[in-house]
């Protein structure tokens, strides 16, 4: 029987590089052997980007934020249908640029949208499922934002200082609170956080395969 893969999940604040960081963690897996697929939230089937794109976009019709949640939750559905869920079961490693505990932090966090609610729909959507790790890379918040051109903000990253903020402090809470969720520095050069994300990695590995 093929051992299930594994679900590592990639959070942070804008800019914080996650993308960039994305990388050194497929790396590091592969290195030791097995298939990785690299994929990202909201997306990672063509559905479901073209979801995304509704939801960065700037649209002249303000979007109601149970519409904001529907929207990311019916994404992840499809993409852990097509995507996650497949790769894990053939026991590939899924590494993915966010997950739940984005929407927990944007939606709830920083917009304020009710927490049960959030719980109640990731129930629907993945039931006990979660990330297996996730690796929290924190910055201050203006470290992150001043890493992004002004005019190449999408909706999300055009908010004000004090939502991401918020979108920080419950990254915060909830790294302090679930262990699977591993917080990393994410400020100072790139291979220096880099170093700190394929140790986090390559010790996790360790405990799980050896
Ligand atoms: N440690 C670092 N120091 C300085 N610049 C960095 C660092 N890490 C990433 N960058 C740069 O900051 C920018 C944002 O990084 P990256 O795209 O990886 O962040 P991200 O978390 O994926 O952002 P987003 O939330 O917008 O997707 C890129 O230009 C990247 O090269
Ligand atoms: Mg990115």
């Amino acid at each position: 029987m093929t051992r299930r893969g594994q679900f590592i999940t990639l959070e942070g604040t804008e800019g914080v590089g996650k993308s960039t960081n994305l990388a050194v963690i497929a790396e590091t897996i592969g290195r030791r052997g097995f298939e990785v697929v690299r994929t990202r939230e909201p997306g990672g089937t063509p559905l479901a980007e073209k979801l995304r794109e509704l939801l960065l976009a700037k649209h002249r019709e303000p979007i109601a934020p149970t519409t904001e949640v529907l929207l990311m939750f019916a994404a992840r559905a499809q993409h852990l249908a097509e995507v996650i869920r497949p790769a894990l079961a053939r026991g590939a490693w899924v590494v993915c640029d966010r997950f739940t505990d984005a929407t927990f932090a944007y939606q709830g966090g920083g917009r304020g949208f009710d927490t049960n609610v959030i719980e109640q729909l990731a129930k629907i959507v993945h039931g006990d499922f979660d990330p297996d790790l996730t690796i929290y890379l924190d910055i201050p918040v203006d470290v992150g934002l001043a890493r992004i051109a002004p005019n190449e903000r999408d909706r999300f990253e055009s908010e004000h200082r004090e939502f991401f903020e918020r979108v920080r402090q419950t990254y915060l809470e909830r790294a302090s609170r679930l262990p699977r969720i591993r917080r990393i520095d994410g400020s100072g050069d790139i291979a220096a956080v880099q170093g700190r994300v394929r140790s986090a990695v390559e010790a996790y590995m360790v405990s799980v395969v050896g």
